[in-house]
């Protein structure tokens, strides 16, 4: 019912292509008939042109079952895929929307086999046990009415191993459901390491952690094929079962049969027509053990799919204002933290609050530097500001409008950031840079902020600016990614400015060149920087000490030395800080 809404659209195509599907496998019910009539008639009365005549229908019933197959296929192919680009195209647009704290929580390579294997076992769900479960019914009820109608003992003889076999199916479905969920699980798991460990793979060579890599792949894929193993031991056994039991009872009616043909109570032709029918319709049987497994899997596929596409995302509206007093431009504007208090949702319960009643008020053009042990909130503190985590409570304030009640698309306009850890796209050095700024950005705008932030190492790339950068951008070094995100950060001349420690990876001369360009941007920019070292604090109009998830003292680097013994001893110069 969850798949309907995708499978709607092309309903119309699947509908016929099942109906065509059902007429195809009545038409191979037929050629018992005709098989009875040649026995019957021809062979009995000994009249060749007779069986040939036979033969030719026979041969034109083949025909027209092959191209009504054919037809089908090419009903539901195009469809099917169609179904399947949709689903993926929304899990991505849905995981985009999801907040960080989803993607803290979950493992990518689950995502990714969600994406990938889960969506092609839906598909081939839709395209074979969806239309087939309904086929093989529909064929095996028309068999059975044929062969009652040609002689009702036997029918009933063949009839008997319905019970047994319906019940194997029923214990089968609860079982395979299980071991098919853990198994693409499993293989969620196992894309995870894979994914890690590519990324990873300067440190575990560096490390020289190849081999214990290679095992614990070895380990976890072993599992997987334990669990696959499992399966195929389960499909063995309702197989088993499925064959055995509906064709013994057909040797029963062969025996039985032949006696009543050799009393003439039977005519042979009912005999053989009957036998056929038995034996046409052992395929829809016998598929029916792997039908029911690759529906499970289609089950657990959905499953696994509505679980990412069930989260609920981000919010993209704007909360209602709240209830507030008079408007004060003087303590208003600028960016304001008023007594927020932040908890990450899978902290554990009974901890204190990481960030408990931070206030703080960054005047319009001011820029504050944040300085603070390693470990007490910075990076959290920032990551508040364009909302990649939401406060618990208390709020967050630019020029007097609370974030939550404005739409996230202004928000994230007006603030732009950049993170200790410099994030770079498989894409040219331009385009990373241009992410920060509006569509359409020019030229000369990417020119000045490579400039603000001493990129200008860019030009003398291969092929300048469109020269593309390696995955996550690592074909460059530490310094040349943060200056990249430096200036993807001022590109887009942002009214506010969030900066983690952003000048972490440059050298003192480098620093200092960056810093004399950022002074520029910064004299009409709200700047809030997390710092380590004094040169970069001396950048910024005031400090802010946080300590103990509050901010303990605020003041310029000169007072802050001199009154605050906590802060000295982070400048200090050494850097265990870090
Ligand atoms: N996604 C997260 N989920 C849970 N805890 C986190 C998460 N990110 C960081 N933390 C915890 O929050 C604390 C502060 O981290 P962070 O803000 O990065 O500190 P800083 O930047 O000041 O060094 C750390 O103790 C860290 O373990
Ligand atoms: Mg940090």
């Amino acid at each position: 019912m969850r798949l309907w809404p995708y499978v709607r659209p092309v309903r119309a195509r699947l509908f016929t292509a099942a109906l065509v599907a059902v007429v195809a496998s009545c038409t191979g019910l037929v050629i018992p008939l005709v098989l009875k009539w040649i026995v019957d008639g021809p062979v009995a009365d000994r009249d060749p042109a007779g069986v040939w005549l036979g033969a030719l229908y026979l041969l034109l019933l083949g025909i027209a079952e092959a191209v009504l197959f054919g037809v089908r296929r090419w009903l539901v192919a195009r469809p099917l895929s169609h179904v399947e680009a949709e689903m993926r195209a929304d899990l991505y647009r849905h995981l985009q929307r999801l907040p960080v704290a989803f993607h803290d929580r979950w493992a990518s390579g689950q995502l990714l086999s969600r994406g990938t294997t889960d969506l092609m076992l839906l598909r081939m769900f839709l395209a074979f046990p969806l239309t087939f479960l309904l086929v093989n019914g529909v064929t095996i009820l028309v068999g059975v009415v044929i062969m009652l109608v040609q002689d009702w003992t036997l029918g009933l003889v063949v009839l008997v191993p319905a019970v047994p076999v319906l019940w194997t199916c029923v214990v089968f479905e609860g079982r395979y459901a299980r071991v098919a969920r853990r198994a693409q699980d499993q293989v969620g798991d196992l894309t995870t390491l894979v994914e890690e460990s590519v990324l990873g793979i300067r440190i575990i060579k560096g490390f020289g952690r190849h081999r214990s890599q290679a095992r614990a792949f070895g380990a976890l894929s072993a599992r997987l094929r334990g669990t696959e193993l499992h399966k195929a031991r389960l499909l063995a056994t309702i197989w088993g079962v499925i064959v055995t039991l509906p064709e013994a009872a057909i040797g029963a009616a062969l025996v039985l049969g032949v006696v009543q043909v050799a009393d003439r109570d039977l005519s042979a032709g009912t005999l053989v027509a009957f036998l056929s029918t038995a034996l046409a319709l052992r395929w829809p049987v016998e598929s029916i053990g792997f039908l029911l497994a690759m529906s499970q899997e289609a089950a657990t596929a959905t499953e696994r799919y509505f679980e990412a596409m069930d989260e609920a995302p981000e919010d993209a509206a704007a909360a209602p204002p709240r209830e507030r007093g008079q408007a004060d431009p003087a303590t208003d504007a600028g960016l304001r933290f008023e007594g927020v208090r932040f908890r990450y949702p899978d902290a554990d319960p009974g901890s204190p609050p990481l960030l408990d009643r931070v206030d703080l008020h960054i005047r319009p053009g001011e820029s504050m530097a944040l300085v603070g042990a390693t470990g007490s909130g910075k990076t959290t503190l920032t990551a508040l500001v364009p909302r990649l985590h939401e406060v618990t409570s208390g709020r967050i304030t630019l020029n007097g409008v609370d974030i939550t009640a404005m739409p996230r698309e202004e928000l994230r306009e007006k603030v732009a950031v950049a993170f200790e850890e410099p994030t770079l796209f498989s894409t040219t050095v331009g385009e990373n840079v241009l992410m920060g700024a509006p569509d359409g950005t020019g030229r000369a705008e990417l020119d000045r902020a490579l400039s603000i932030a001493q990129a200008d190492f860019a030009h003398a790339l291969p092929e300048g600016t469109a020269t593309r950068v390696g995955e996550q951008g690592l074909s460059l070094s530490g310094g040349q990614r943060q200056r990249l995100a430096l200036a993807r950060a001022v590109v887009g001349r942002p009214e506010f400015l969030v900066l983690d420690d952003p000048l972490s990876a440059l050298d003192v001369h480098t620093e200092a060149a960056v810093e004399a360009a950022l002074r520029r941007v910064l004299a009409d920019t709200t700047a809030l920087i997390v710092a380590h070292r004094p040169s970069t604090v001396l950048l910024a109009d005031r400090v802010a000490l946080l300590s103990g998830g509050r901010i303990a003292a605020v003041g310029t680097h000169q007072e802050l030395l001199r009154t605050n013994a906590e802060y000295a001893h982070l400048m200090s110069g050494e850097e265990d800080s870090r």
